[in-house]
């Protein structure tokens, strides 16, 4: 067993799950990071000491189970997961126009297959002294924002997305109930619009500044919260 805390992040091969990946290693932690093209995950772990490339394709219960069959013959825990991997899916659009195919494709990875990824470690997170789940979200999901006309958030069609994310919302609040009293803190993370494939290069925050909204949810204390959404600027409504 190494003594330094073991993470997990997916989808950490590019954008703000890579960028999590590089600052929870320069704090020390030992870092899987999860791509599902195990060749990109490893040009991305020669950038960043103290990273490891895991496959990992959340879509895919095979690899999924594999990762977590590796991380418990390996360090037996786990003591940080970032659920990342997402996509906008292809075609998304507003609720008027919105194909079958899109929704489902945006349910499947951003949903079902990070309950899948969750279900499949929470043994091993089970197993750390005092573990931490962090799922990225977006103010996209924000049912109070979205909702509010004068938003700009408001104007934004995407509902393969938005409504992924805020079943994403509702997860981490239903397992962070679960979980209450086991010392396992469950938050979501709403990174801000960032530079990234998914966020647009034009896009005024770094991935990096993205990212240190969730390090800091994965490196909460004992009595930090649990069942929240933070963004950089604190605590977001729901
Ligand atoms: N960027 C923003 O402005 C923004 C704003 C709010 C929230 N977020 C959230 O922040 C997170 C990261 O976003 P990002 O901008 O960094 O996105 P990104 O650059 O598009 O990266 C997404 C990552 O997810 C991976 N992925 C997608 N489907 C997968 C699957 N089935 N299995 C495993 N990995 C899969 C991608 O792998 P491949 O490289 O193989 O495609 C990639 O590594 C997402 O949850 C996103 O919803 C982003």
């Amino acid at each position: 067993m190494t003594e330094n805390k073991i993470a997990l992040v997916t989808g950490a091969n590019k954008g703000i799950g890579k960028e999590i990946a590089r600052q929870l290693a320069e704090a020390g932690y030992q870092v899987l990071l999860g791509s599902r093209d195990l060749a990109r995950g490893e040009e991305a772990a020669k950038d960043l000491p103290g990273t490891t490339a895991i496959q990992l394709t959340v879509t895919d219960p095979a690899s999924v189970q594999a990762a977590a069959d590796r991380i418990a013959a390996e360090f037996g825990r786990l003591d940080v997961l970032i659920n990342n991997a997402a996509i906008i899916p292809e075609g998304d659009s507003g609720v008027a126009d919105v194909g079958a195919d899109a929704l489902r494709a945006g349910f499947e990875t951003n949903v079902v297959g990070l309950v899948a990824v969750t279900q499949a470690l929470l043994p091993l997170l089970r197993k750390a002294e005092q573990a931490r789940i962090v799922n990225l979200s977006s103010s996209l999901a924000s049912l109070a924002i979205v909702g509010d006309p004068s938003s700009r958030m408001s104007t934004v069609r995407t509902v393969g997305y938005n409504a992924t994310k805020a079943a994403v919302n509702m997860v981490t609040v239903m397992l962070a109930n679960e979980l209450r009293g086991t010392g396992i803190l469950v938050n979501a993370a709403d990174p801000g619009n960032c530079a990234t494939d998914m966020g647009g290069w034009d896009a005024a925050r770094t991935p990096a500044q993205g990212a240190a909204v969730a390090v800091h949810l994965a490196t909460l204390l004992a009595d930090g919260p649990t069942g929240t959404s933070y963004a950089e600027e604190g605590q977001l409504p729901w």
